[in-house]
């Protein structure tokens, strides 16, 4: 008995060691940890249950059948993150680069048909040089699973992708159809051709950083949400995010203790929004006020940075924030803003996570740009989104509400639950200014008469209380008061119930 427990140790010892010392002071030489120890600092101490640590590819070309690495580059398994559960798969690149193998991938699917089953988050560590080239068409089939499971779960349990090294070609297309991307500055890249093929077709000279960095995809391409200095930050940041979110669709997200009274007065809020229209101010700042304990957790922070989107706590449970932000383009939106809070905001309705709009919209960015990019259909994604979801909706305009943006971010009109407005609030079709432009066309030569039409325009519009009256505004709060009542607001709606007629799925605009 005791030879067969030894056997064991020595088999599993091996397992551990993947691709050899050698290979592993490599990848540490990189600044990269290997796929153990980044399972290691992910989880809870002492929670990872493996599974598969024996599997070994099935291939005999090449030779290949006398090198049968135990765990075929991937460690995949269970554990938990502050208590609650969730699958993990890490790809080891000192395993034949972490390519994928036919076995490598039926790995990855094992966890992911076991989160679905049992409704729990899929992470998955991607750092791999692609499919095994040895391989061939197997390596393709087993991406091809992997991608069928990616959507077949999205929606279902949280699927989060980490880029901690390479991950190129077809392979990039499954962290793509994740929930989140996030990525390692330096030592990260994902690009579906690279810079060698990019030069021969295009005559472009380009280095994998700048093709497909953190920095390109976190600011460029929007490809990523987020790009962390080293390993370590990267997966304590996954471990904060899994706080925010429900474990699948059928359950609400974590409750977590909270130690901030509701009922929190900021009056500083009071003088937030500056005398003079077209000043701006840091919508983040409400943002930080509104939340327990000022906690925001934001996504795609460096793109698109006229909207903002991200988690907060209100009375400890989770809220999806959409702001535009007054600091950058005046918080227009355009394409890059209607996209990034769009899937924001169908992933908080996929997993229950009621949202908070917060608007200072001077409307869409008008131009030759938008129009020929598309900008109708792209913003037509975030109507739709907001229009679709049946989460709870709580909505404060701050400032301006203008024309077509006003309707589009979470008004009444597209079933919002609150809609409150500051006393600073003018929803109205434009600025006084465009306004009396149109309307006036013919008295624009006399300055005396504009200025009196503009001063008519605001006092009749620039304003909440024409909304009120009709009562797309449920009511004009003080500014100070806004995190009591926008916490009362979603205390409210705990036990909402809304439906959408049955269709097999809707045709969004993409
Ligand atoms: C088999 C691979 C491999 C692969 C790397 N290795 N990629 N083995 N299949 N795809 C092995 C190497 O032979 C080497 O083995 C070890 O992994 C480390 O690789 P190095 O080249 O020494 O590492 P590095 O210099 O860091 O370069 C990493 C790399 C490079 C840039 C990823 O290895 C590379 O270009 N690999 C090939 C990438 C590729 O073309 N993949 C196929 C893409 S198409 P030893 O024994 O020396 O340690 C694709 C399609 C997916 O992925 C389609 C989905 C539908």
């Amino acid at each position: 008995m005791k030879d067969i427990l030894n056997e064991l140790e020595a088999r599993r010892d091996v397992a551990r060691k993947g691709g050899g010392q050698r290979r592993i002071d490599a990848q540490h030489g990189k600044g990269k940890l290997t796929a153990r120890e980044r399972i290691e600092l992910l989880l809870d101490e002492g929670s990872f249950e493996e599974f598969d640590m024996f599997v070994a590819h099935r291939c005999t070309d090449f030779g290949m059948e006398k090198d049968r690495p135990a765990g075929d580059g991937v460690v995949t398994g269970w554990g938990t993150i502050n208590g609650r559960m969730v699958y993990v798969f890490s790809q080891d690149f000192t395993v034949m680069g972490g390519s994928v193998s036919e076995t490598h991938g039926q790995k990855i699917c094992k966890i992911m048909d076991m989160a679905m089953q049992n409704g729990a988050p899929v992470i998955g560590i991607n750092d791999s040089g692609g499919a095994r080239i040895q391989e061939g068409v197997a390596s393709l089939a087993a991406y091809g699973e992997v991608f069928q499971r990616n959507i077949e779960a999205s929606g279902v349990v949280p699927q989060i992708s980490m880029i901690m090294g390479p991950c190129a070609g077809g392979a990039v297309y499954s962290p793509a159809m994740t929930d989140f991307i996030f990525m390692v500055k330096d030592t990260s890249y994902m690009f579906v051709t690279g810079p060698d093929v990019v030069k021969t077709v295009t005559n472009e000279v380009v280095t994998a950083e700048e093709l497909g960095g953190a920095g390109t995809h976190t600011k460029k391409s929007s490809v990523a949400d987020a790009a962390f200095e080293n390993d370590v930050e990267a997966l304590a940041e996954v471990r904060r995010l899994i706080d925010f979110l429900p474990l699948n669709n059928r359950e609400k997200a974590p409750v977590r203790p909270f130690f901030d009274d509701p009922a929190r007065i900021e009056m500083s809020l009071d003088t937030l929004v500056p005398d003079n229209p077209n000043t701006p101010y840091d919508m983040k700042e409400l943002i930080t006020k509104i939340a327990d304990e000022g906690d925001f957790f934001e996504i795609q922070e460096e793109f698109a940075k006229n909207i903002l989107t991200g988690f907060i706590r209100l009375e400890g449970q989770t809220v999806g924030v959409v702001a535009n932000q007054p600091m950058v383009l005046a918080g227009v939106l355009d394409i890059d803003s209607s996209r990034k809070a769009a899937r924001f905001v169908r992933f908080c309705d996929a997993f229950e996570i009621p949202i908070l709009t917060l608007v200072d919209v001077p409307g869409f960015l008008p131009g030759t740009t938008q129009e020929y990019r598309g900008v109708i259909k792209h913003g037509a994604k975030l109507l739709f989104a907001y229009g679709e979801a049946t989460v709870p909706k709580v909505t404060v305009i701050t400032r301006k509400a203008y024309g077509g943006a006003y309707v589009v971010m979470a008004s009444k009109h597209l079933q919002g639950d609150f809609n409150y407005a500051w006393p600073t609030s003018e929803v109205a079709v434009m600025g006084a200014k465009g306004a009396v432009e149109i309307l006036y066309r013919s008295e624009l030569d006399d300055p005396g008469k504009v200025a009196s039409r503009t001063e008519d325009y605001e006092d009749r519009f620039a304003n909440p209380f024409v909304a009120a009256e009709k009562g797309f505004i449920d009511e004009v709060i003080l500014p100070h008061s806004t995190r009591k009542r926008v916490a009362r607001a979603f205390a409210s709606l705990r036990t909402k119930k809304a439906t959408r007629p049955w269709k097999k799925h809707d045709n969004i605009p993409l």
